[in-house]
């Protein structure tokens, strides 16, 4: 049997910040560590629908949970929400970069980057950045990815996409953006001498908001074909979850680690240690997507 949240430790006294909470994996990942008695922040764009989510979360018994307005379409949005945790709660224990978008029609955020790439990315980087100073020692960051960062390729030459867009391969270089941060940012805990641990999950295919979201004016009879014919492999956002819960809250979780779930090359299952993409294990490269992405967040 695999590892499930019947395995998660008791999580009394913590305090989680999800991002993308009110909806999919991020919706069950605060249903889960609620249950194992962390208080939870809920970070979401939209106050109406999150609001929503924990009101049914509150129905089914839950508590604890708290609401963060927080837009990762617009970086100013970060400083604000990090100010309010600051001010509640003065501490966190856990980070988990979730929210996400994939493959819209060229849209840019408010400071004019590709929006995968502003939001994926670069609203995440800038939000950890923004609590790093508010994490315990023992705390840990997760930044969830995806299987697509194996498809990924990080385009230095014109990470905006101002030229020839191509809705999947922007997606793809935003999730291989997102590993290759969780994987900086270990780096450079390690060597400040930090507790801090930064992991990274997948979650396989699961069934959520995000492929009905990717079909879109255009999109071609192809993909609407592919959604229809991946439909019986994808698996329940809650066990989509278990990845990015394992990372978060598993003893044996070690900073760097990447989880994916083990069966079918990774599309489904229970949580198992598995492989980054190999441009994320090239340190140079990381190096420099992390400076390129500290300039794009300061300017
Ligand atoms: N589902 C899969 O098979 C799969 C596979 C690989 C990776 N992932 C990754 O898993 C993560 C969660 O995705 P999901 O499947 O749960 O998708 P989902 O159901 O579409 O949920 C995405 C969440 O991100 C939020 N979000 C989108 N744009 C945002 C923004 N600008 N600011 C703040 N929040 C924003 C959404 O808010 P709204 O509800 O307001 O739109 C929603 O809460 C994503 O990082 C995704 O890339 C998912």
């Amino acid at each position: 049997m695999g590892w499930t949240v019947a395995d998660i430790p008791s999580q009394e006294g913590r305090i989680a910040l999800v991002t993308g909470a009110n909806i999919g994996l991020g919706l069950e990942t605060v249903r889960a560590l609620a249950m194992k008695g962390a208080t939870v922040l809920m970070a979401c764009r939209s106050h109406s629908k999150a609001e929503s989510a924990r009101s049914a979360l509150l129905e089914q018994g839950l508590t604890g949970l708290d609401l963060i307005d927080l837009d990762l379409a617009d970086l100013d949005n970060v400083g604000p929400a990090a100010e309010t945790v600051q001010r509640r709660y003065g501490q966190l224990d856990l980070l988990i970069n979730n929210a996400g978008v994939m493959a819209p029609p060229y849209q840019r955020s408010r400071q004019g980057h590709e929006l995968q790439f502003g939001v994926n990315h670069l609203g995440h980087m800038a939000l950890t950045q923004a609590l790093l100073p508010l994490l315990k020692q023992d705390g840990r960051v997760v930044t969830v990815t995806s299987g697509a960062q194996y498809f990924g390729r990080i385009r230095w030459h014109d990470l905006a996409w101002q030229e020839n867009y191509d809705r999947f391969g922007a997606y793809s270089q935003s999730k291989l953006a997102n590993v290759m941060f969780a994987l900086e940012l270990d780096a450079r805990l390690k060597r400040s001498g930090s507790g801090i641990r930064s992991l990274a999950a997948h979650p396989g295919m699961a069934r959520t908001n995000l492929q009905r979201s990717n079909l879109t004016a255009e999109s071609n009879q192809l993909e609407h074909l592919a959604v229809k014919l991946f439909d019986p492999l994808l698996q329940s956002a809650s066990m989509g979850a278990l990845p990015q819960l394992h990372a978060a809250t598993a003893s044996s979780a070690a900073s760097g680690d990447h989880f994916g779930p083990d069966r079918l090359g990774g599309l489904r299952g229970h949580p198992t240690r598995c492989r980054v993409a190999p441009a994320a294990r090239d340190s140079s490269q990381r190096e420099r997507l992390w400076s390129v992405s500290e300039e794009l967040i300061q300017a």
